[in-house]
């Protein structure tokens, strides 16, 4: 077994050099004027990456599922009504995190492979004349499925209702790759994590909180200590964080935050645009389908590749880790065994994900599939040619 190939999950990513060494770093007093250096630099880096003027940015250590609960604990009560889909598992993880903490959820099933239905939420929203709705709670990428959903459209559901429920969204597989307009979406609490678009080991919830989520946070009565945003703020204006922060992680999200800003945010983007589309075709080739229902859908993070009936996807994921040492995401939930996922996210050059592509070709062609050596190779090739002049490509 290897470490030296790249992984191909859709989260935790690989790591650039650059941030791993950013993470390594001697022991800082954090209560020292050296970490407010790290601190502030992290979250404004964070703000431009939301793109937002008017947000508060809070880091925990924790991970997207702590940033989850940071959100509906630090301004709902128990029994608020609140409104969301599921669509896949990060979505169903979320609504279980909000019926287990007491809030009456208004679930909208929608089939997995399907986004947000912006237009259902609207007539709900409508419905609601006496506003008892709170929250809008929208997974912008559902990973599970490989489907981005339309943040935009959700907002617009709230405002030609006129409805003033809060607007909060997942974003841990979308942001830092794919384009998230905090300000102009008017999202008021953003959730991330450092281990995808941030290209991060593990360990922070990075989370967004707008002017109008803050004033909530008085009235709220759900119970939080840890992931109280009022400690977070005393501290952050003092330099300070509320306990024992994890300063090497937040070094690195200062650097990588650096990185995402000087490439260009919608360099980034375009770049996942262009790792997604290569792998696309490559599944084009393969005669296969991606779970998402249609090309609006697609991920630029992350595909949920579908197989034959009848043939167990698993056997992809732990033929191709065994045989070549390369991991691909395993399908969850009642996608188990249907699909298998190929994360194109974070860090990954072109010949990286040639090499994921060409890696999956195998696997598929050891056990039997129907696939042609090479095929899905050349279809994402004939896309990442650099056509002749154009500089833009160069880097990735
Ligand atoms: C869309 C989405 N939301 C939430 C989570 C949960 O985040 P974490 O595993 O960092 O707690 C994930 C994890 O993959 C995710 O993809």
């Amino acid at each position: 077994m290897t470490n030296q190939n790249p992984i191909f999950i859709p989260g935790p990513t690989n790591i650039p050099d650059v941030l791993r060494k950013a993470v390594d770093m001697p022991t800082v007093d954090h209560r020292s004027p050296l970490f407010a250096q790290i601190l502030h630099p992290a979250l404004d880096g964070v703000k431009k990456v939301l793109k937002t003027e008017h947000a508060e940015v809070f880091v925990f250590p924790s991970t997207g599922t702590g940033g989850w609960e940071a959100a509906i604990t630090n301004t709902l009560s128990p029994g608020d009504k609140v409104l969301a889909t599921r669509n896949g598992v990060f979505s169903h993880r979320w609504i279980d995190m909000c019926q287990r903490h007491g809030l009456d959820v208004l679930v909208v099933a929608q089939q997995w492979g399907e986004g947000i239905p912006a237009d259902r939420f609207a007539e709900i929203l409508a419905a609601d004349k006496a506003h008892e709705i709170r929250a809008v709670l929208a997974t912008h990428n559902e990973t599970a499925t490989g489907v981005r959903s339309d943040i935009a459209d959700v907002r617009a559901a709230l405002d030609t209702t006129g409805h003033p429920a809060m607007l909060f969204v997942d974003g841990v597989s979308s942001i830092g790759s794919m384009d998230f307009n905090m300000d102009a979406w008017g999202v008021d609490i953003a959730v991330s994590g450092s281990q995808k678009g941030f290209m991060l080991p593990p360990g922070l919830a990075v989370v967004g909180f707008s002017p109008k989520a803050l004033q909530s946070v008085a009235g709220a009565r759900l119970p939080r200590t840890f992931f109280d945003v009022r400690d977070m703020l005393d501290s952050y204006s003092a330099g300070g964080f509320p306990y024992t922060p994890p300063v090497g992680l937040l070094n690195g999200l200062k650097v990588a935050t650096e990185m995402l800003l000087d490439e260009g945010l919608e360099n980034v983007f375009a770049r996942h645009r262009r790792m997604a589309d290569g792998v696309r075709r490559a599944v084009g080739a393969w005669g296969l389908k991606l779970c998402a229902m249609r090309p609006e859908l697609y991920s630029d993070t992350v595909s949920a590749i579908r197989v034959p009936q009848g043939f167990d996807a698993n056997r992809i994921v732990a033929h191709a880790l065994e045989a070549y040492g390369v991991s691909f995401g395993t399908g969850l939930g009642e996608l188990a065994g249907k699909v298998f996922r190929i994360g194109h996210l974070g860090s990954l050059t072109k010949a990286m994900a040639l090499s994921g592509i060409a890696t999956a070709e195998m696997a598929m062609v050891d056990l039997g599939l129907p696939i042609r050596l090479g095929s899905g190779v050349a279809a994402a090739q004939e896309h990442f040619l650099l056509g002749a002049g154009d500089v833009r490509q160069k880097a990735a």
